[in-house]
This record gives C-alpha cells, structure tokens and sequence, in this order.
C-alpha cells in the first residue's frame, strides 16, 4: 500500500528535520558531550516517588475524572490562591461556582498547550507567539488550521506589548507568552506582563502564560508580587498576578520540568471558566485523563522544598555566563536552564555551520533555527553534571576564540 500518499498534509508539513539531525548525529558519537537537553538532571525527590508508587500499589490504576483527582485539584487551587492571588473552584465544573475560574489537571503542559488552540483557534485565525519559540508553538498553530504570527524579540528576547501590538490582526485570538523562556531563558518583568495584559484586554485577545519553568527563576529575574501576597516574597513576574487577571489570563503550568518527571506527562491550566469547560471536553475526547497514579505523585509535589536544586542551577547559569560572555554575546537568562548563545559575527558562521564544529568536537548543542526563523544563535542546556558542562564550555570557548 502506498502509505504516503494517504498521509495528511497536516502531518507532513511538520519538518522535524533540524533537531533530529542533531539527535541522529549526536547518537554517532562516542561520549558526547550533551548539551542540548531540556529536562533536570537532579534525581526525582524521594517524597513524590513514594506517592506515586503507593498510590499504583493501592490500586489507583484507573481513569481519572477528565478534571484531575480532587485532591490534587485542590492542591493546586491553594497554590494559586497564594501565588497568583485568584480563587479558583475546585470542584468539578458541573458544581463549581460559575463565576469563578476553572482548573484541568493536563497530559503534560503539551496537552493544556493543545487543547487550548484546539478550542480556540478556527481555520485562518491567527496566534501570536515568540520567535524564538518553543518547537511546538506554530505546529500546534498549523494543526488546526491556524496562522502562527512570529513576534522578533531578538536581541534581547522580550515579548513586549509595543512588539505585540503591530502585529494584531481582527483574526488575532491569542498571545502567548512563554515566561521564563525556552530557549533564551529570559523572564519577562512585571511592567512587561502588565503592558501585555493591557494590550490584550483592550483587543479582546486571550493572552496564554506558558509558565512551565516558573520555579526556575534566578533571584536577579524575580520581582515582589504586584497584590503584594505570597509571603512577600520575589517571585517570577507572572500576568495572572494582576487585578482581575483570572478572567484574561490562561494560566499553564506543568510539573516535569521543576521535579524532574517530564515523563509523568503532567501539567495543569487555569483560568477563565468557560475555555476551561470546552478544554475539559476536548480532553474527554482525545486524552481522557492525566495518568492517574502519576496525579498522587503529584500531590507530593507541592510540599517539596526545590530550593537547593535551584540555588544550584543558578551557580550553573552564571558560570555560562560569565564565561561565554567573554567570546560572545549572552544574553542573561533569568531562569529555566537554557542559554541561546550568539554565533559571533567574526566567524563568519551560519549557526548550522557552528553546530557541525561543534559535533566535530563531541559537542551537542542545537541550531537556533529549531527555535527561530533565523540561524545566528544555539540553544545550550545547563541542566546536565558539571564535567559535561565544563568541557562543553571549553569546546565553546576554543572555537569562539
Ligand atoms: C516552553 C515549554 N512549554 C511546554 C513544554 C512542554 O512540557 P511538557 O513536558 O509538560 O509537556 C516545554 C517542554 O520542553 C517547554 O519548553
């Protein structure tokens, strides 16, 4: 049979062509020096393994309501009420107070991400989101027919209200904002996320917050809460933690990235009741439910103290920096654990072209062309042990020289 020719277009227009490249390549080497993962490389704390081990062994092997288990909708519920400030009915739709925001336990921050532009975006609206951008940001755009709309945040990779709005069109539905950012890293402030947050009101746009690495956010990115909540403390900037911002803001988070299980495939969305009522039938229909015993897992999750883990991506981080910026230009990442390191111009490189030194050197890193329409810049990933990172910085800092 001739599969090909039964292959849908939205199949074949993704091209997952670059970064397999560098997989297929990186798979060739002998003791690479790996550079190019997103996930932690700190062990999955004790507590939260437990849980999901008891909870398989007392037989919570089933489906789930499509919502999440109650107890870990609650858990999220009082996380949100002391870190956004919103107050969020946990119980299910069907008896949860109707003019209060909603809550969805998700197949990982993917499936929230997915479910939201199915249930928003028609054929011929358009998304608006980074460039550079999260691989799947404008596949999940083109998998319903929608047009993704690349917001140039280089050089300094801010998604700003004044690089929004020329780009605003009355098939606009969305913007999303991914805060701390994959690949660059960066954190949006506070007077970024509040002018968005106008801008988006005032054009009846939804604005989505990606915050999957919101915990990865070194001290010099975080800010004091604009209500001034959650034991006063800075935290990552966020939209959601201003006023009335729970019936404009989709709020997703997800739980691999900060504990180390991104193999769990488990995130979560919050915001304006009635997305999340159609996202909660979309997920009927496709996911089902979040898997179930790994939810107990993550009712574990909120009592886990990550600071230390984060005190020590931080170290990372600023190592990177202070030693690439003396070959090239950094900009700083405030949090997650990537950097998105220029090309210098002397070398008269495509970035494609430097990866290929690097792999001749043992070195993976991945072309910024994955992430972007240009191809100036590589994603390096910091979340590996420190021999990786020193002899991939001095592979970096020879042929940068
Ligand atoms: C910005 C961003 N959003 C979403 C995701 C997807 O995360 P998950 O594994 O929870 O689906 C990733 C994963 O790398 C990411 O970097």
């Amino acid at each position: 049979m001739d599969i090909d020719s039964l292959i849908a277009d939205r199949a074949k227009r993704i091209d997952a062509s670059g970064i397999r490249r560098v997989f297929d390549l990186g798979a060739r080497l002998k003791d690479p020096i790996n550079l190019s993962i997103g996930q932690p490389d700190f062990p999955v704390p004790e507590p939260i393994k437990r849980a999901a081990i008891d909870a398989i062994e007392n037989n919570h092997n089933g489906y789930t309501q499509t919502q999440g288990i109650a107890t870990l909708r609650e858990k999220i519920v009082e996380h949100l009420r002391t870190d956004v400030n919103w107050d969020v009915d946990p119980r299910p739709l069907s008896s949860a107070d109707a003019s209060k925001p909603g809550v969805m336990v998700t197949s990982g921050t993917s499936g929230a991400l997915m479910l939201a532009f199915q249930a928003l975006l028609d054929p011929g609206d358009e998304a608006i989101i980074p460039d550079p951008y999260f691989v799947m940001y404008p596949h999940i755009c083109t998998m319903v027919g929608a047009r993704p709309v690349l917001c140039d945040t280089y050089p300094d990779f801010r998604m700003t209200a004044a690089r929004v709005e020329p780009l605003l069109t009355p098939r606009t539905k969305l913007v999303l904002l991914n805060s701390p950012s994959n690949p660059a890293g960066v954190v949006a402030s506070n007077k970024d996320c509040r002018e968005l947050l106008e801008l988006c009101r005032a054009k009846n746009v939804l604005l989505i917050s990606d915050e999957i690495y919101d915990t990865f956010t070194y001290a010099d990115a975080c800010e004091p809460s604009p209500f001034g909540g959650g034991s006063g403390a800075a935290r990552c900037p966020s939209p959601a933690r201003f006023p009335g911002a729970e019936g404009d803001v989709f709020l997703i988070r997800g739980f691999g990235k900060t504990y180390g299980v991104t193999g769990w495939r488990l995130g979560y969305a919050a915001g304006p009741r009635r997305l999340i009522e159609e996202i909660s039938k979309l997920q009927q229909y496709t996911f089902v439910c979040a898997p179930s015993a790994l939810q107990h897992g993550a009712v574990a999750c909120f009592d886990v103290d990550m600071s230390a883990q984060i005190a020590d991506y931080q170290k990372r981080r600023d190592m990177v920096v202070s030693r690439l910026s003396k070959v090239t230009d950094v900009t700083v990442p405030g949090g997650a654990f990537y950097a998105f390191v220029k090309v210098p111009e002397r070398l008269g490189l495509t970035a494609s072209r430097f990866i290929d030194k690097c792999l001749e050197n043992s070195l993976l890193v991945i072309p910024g062309n994955v992430f972007s329409k240009r191809d100036t810049h590589f994603r390096l990933s910091y979340a590996t042990d420190a021999r990786s990172l020193e002899r991939g910085l001095a592979v970096l800092e020879k042929l940068m020289r």
